[in-house]
């Protein structure tokens, strides 16, 4: 199996490199963002409970998003394989991740980091947020966003460097150019 972690700051292009990846590798698409936002949009109780957080910027409870993950894991069945996009965010989750795949005798064979400068990240989420009704693309959510991101989430780095999964690609330039650099490192796996 191929499983792929994309991983990044907010607005350094996951979403939209997955989609490629999805469309070369036929993986299967795992977004606790996307689960979480469309629990909001379904007024559930989860959505309520992860509205509170996301609406501010903050991390979902690890507890909340790990029972995700395990239920969207065991409903998406792909011999093929995974890309985990917004997951794992913390240790804790990067812990239980390894944890879920081991019991499918599966690992992580890589984890994606792309790498944009937070000025580029900031414009990005600013554009987007003018159109895409996100209520956490606004300057102040957006700021907050990216100190959860450097204090909870880039820490997890190092955790993957040493099990020598860590790969970082420049996130910066096209799509294409960066879908370019994603494919060179993937099509060098051994899967
Ligand atoms: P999540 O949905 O994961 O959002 P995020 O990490 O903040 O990142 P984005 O989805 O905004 O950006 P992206 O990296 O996917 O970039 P994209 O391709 O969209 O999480 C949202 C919230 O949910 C979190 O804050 C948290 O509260 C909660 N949550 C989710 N998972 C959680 C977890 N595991 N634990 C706890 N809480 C969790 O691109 C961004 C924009 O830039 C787009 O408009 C795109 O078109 C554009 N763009 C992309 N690439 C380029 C390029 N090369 N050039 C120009 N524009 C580009
Ligand atoms: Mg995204």
């Amino acid at each position: 199996m191929l499983n792929i972690v994309i991983f990044g700051a907010p607005g350094s292009g996951k979403g939209t490199q997955s989609q490629k990846l999805i469309d070369k590798y036929h993986l299967t698409h795992i977004s606790t963002g996307d689960i979480l936002r469309s629990e909001i949009e379904n007024q559930t109780k989860l959505g309520e409970l992860a509205d509170k957080h996301m609406s501010k910027g903050q991390l979902v409870p690890d507890d909340v998003v790990i029972v995700i993950l395990e239920d969207l894991f065991a409903h998406k069945p792909n011999k093929v394989g995974y890309i985990f996009d917004g997951f794992p965010r913390t240790l804790p989750q990067g812990k239980a991740l390894s944890e879920i795949l081991q019991v499918k005798s599966e690992n992580i064979n890589i984890v994606l980091s792309l790498e944009v400068d937070e000025d580029v990240l900031t414009d990005r989420l600013i554009k987007r947020g003018q159109v895409s009704g996100r209520n956490d693309d606004t300057a102040e959510t957006i700021k907050s966003r990216l100190q959860v991101y450097n204090r909870q989430t880039a820490p997890l780095k190092e955790y993957y460097a040493q099990q020598n999964k860590l790969v970082n690609i420049d996130g910066m330039g096209t799509i294409d150019d960066i879908f370019t650099r994603i494919e060179k490192v993937v099509d060098r796996l051994d899967y």
